[in-house]
């Protein structure tokens, strides 16, 4: 031990200098025992460490520092993580633990943790583990910066615009629908949610098509609530602020989108984003209404606070038009979610294969995630006696199934709604294979920044859907 120092997982430690080492101060952080250490491990200490330098920068009032990130040797170590995975994990660390969002404050920005060099081993692989890393990290700071807009600078169409923007400096095609063309198409379920709101909704398709062209499509859905209300079925005011971070699903699609299209993946990746804004003005949807979506399935609205799944109903159904190998929904859908796995794994179900793999590639990513069935009788609380779905369940117990359910009937009708021959048991022989994604726990962090993570907009599952984009490259 040195200077009191264990090594813990988790630990940090400030030295004022050090001899023999020609810095002004050696920041330590522990990584646990040698055999224990995974690539989130390092992810972590890695966070904790640039947190810490802008800590000292904020303290001794140097704006900026320059640091030296000594990665240690494992090699030999069983079950260690590769070189090329320390680096990973060592970039995102650093990269995502000193991102600062400072939004509107007038005074100074907080001080940034300047720059990092990593001292690592030189090994083939490591130059383009750096250069994946550094765009998976860009990826994820433009999902954060999204969702950290408060939702006034945040509309429906301004976020429309962003997404042009930022798509057309990356050679992805964009198609925006305005209310006219949601009304001419059919979208009654986005435009039902967008009626309380003085800034009408907006249906985004992002389109990324390799340059080689691809066997393997995937098609991504969003949702894109700027900012949710509940509507008429008006919401408690206490922590209604992070609401803003309602449109954090349709967020970490853009930047995955953007992320594939940098990284080349040999993938086409169709993201369809319903944009919309949850209010309860004059005209807005009203408990007892009946809405129809786009694929002609109607709603009874019970709840207007159970909106992302109305929007996402248009979307899915029109998504699964362009029928892609897989097709994913991630959504900041059922405070259910937060009650069942808190606030750090996001919850996955869906088609068990593709439900598993995902689960799985969360995991390694140090995003986590969990897989969640969709028992029969939840679905039994989502008919209605006057339209093909109601909106909520009957019962408060099993929430977070009930939207999934409910969001199922759109990819595989005839199980919801149908014979009722739903078995969660394995993969259905029709239909596109579908996960959904409920991440309105992980995607905002409401507590004080640890690791890598900040607060606020965390950018959650951002790299879980690069990975699982990655991942179907090896599916052609
Ligand atoms: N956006 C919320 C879900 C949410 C809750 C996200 C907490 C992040 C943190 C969603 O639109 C919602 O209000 N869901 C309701 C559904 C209910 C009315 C069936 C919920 O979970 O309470
Ligand atoms: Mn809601
Ligand atoms: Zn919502």
């Amino acid at each position: 031990m040195w200077a009191g120092i264990t090594g813990r997982s988790g630990e940090t430690s400030v030295q004022p200098a050090v001899d023999g080492v020609p810095a002004a101060r050696v920041v330590t952080a522990g990584l646990g025992p040698a055999d224990h250490i995974a690539p989130d491990t390092v992810r972590q200490a890695a966070g904790d460490v640039s947190r810490l330098l802008r800590k000292l920068a904020e303290q001794t009032g140097v704006p900026s520092c320059h640091a030296v990130s000594l990665l240690g040797d494992l090699t030999g170590v069983t079950g260690a993580p590769s070189p090329a995975e320390v680096v990973t994990a060592a970039t995102e660390g650093h990269a995502l633990g000193g991102y600062l969002y400072s939004g509107h404050r007038s005074g100074p920005a907080g001080a940034l943790p300047g720059s990092v060099t990593l001292v690592c081993p030189d090994l083939p692989g490591m130059d383009a583990a750096f250069t994946r890393a550094c765009t998976v990290v860009e990826a994820v700071a433009c999902a954060r910066d999204l969702v950290n807009a408060p939702a006034g600078d945040l509309g429906p169409d301004s976020y429309a615009r962003i997404i042009g923007d930022l798509a057309s400096a990356s050679g992805v095609e964009v198609e925006v629908l305005d209310e006219t063309d949601l009304e001419e198409q059919g979208y009654g379920g986005l435009l039902a949610v967008g009626r309380g709101s003085a800034r009408p909704p907006r249906l985004v398709r992002m389109r990324y098509l390799p340059e080689q062209g691809a066997q393997v499509s995937a098609g991504l859905v969003g949702k894109g609530v700027t900012f949710d209300t509940g509507g008429i079925s008006l919401k408690k005011p206490a922590g209604m602020d992070a609401m803003i971070s309602d449109m954090a699903g349709s967020a970490a699609v853009v930047a995955a989108v953007l992320a594939a299209a940098e990284l080349e993946l040999p993938v086409s990746v169709t993201a369809t984003l319903p944009l919309v804004e949850n209010m309860p003005d004059g005209d807005a949807l009203r408990p007892g209404d009946i809405v129809r979506h786009y694929d002609g399935t109607t709603s009874e609205i019970v709840n207007t606070d159970a909106e992302g799944r109305l929007i996402l109903a248009d979307a899915l159904a029109r998504a699964v038009e362009d029928s892609p190998d897989v097709l994913v929904d991630v959504a900041t859908l059922t405070g259910a979610q937060v009650v069942s796995l808190g606030d750090r794994v996001s919850a996955v179900m869906g088609t068990p294969s593709l439900r598993d793999r995902i689960a799985a590639l969360a995991r390694r990513t140090g995003e986590d995630a969990w897989s969640m069935p969709l028992p029969d009788d939840v679905a039994d609380g989502i008919r209605s006696d006057v339209a093909d779905l109601r909106n909520t369940g009957r019962l408060r117990q099993g929430g977070m199934a009930a939207a999934g359910l409910y969001l199922r009937h759109f990819v595989t009708p005839e199980d919801t709604v149908g014979a009722g021959s739903a078995t969660d048991s394995g993969d259905r022989g029709t239909g596109i294979p579908w996960a959904h994604l409920d991440v309105a726990g992980p995607a905002y962090n409401t507590g004080t920044a640890r690791g890598y993570t900040p607060a606020r907009g965390t950018g959650v599952p951002v790299r879980t859907l690069i990975a699982l984009l990655e991942s179907l490259q090896h599916l052609a």
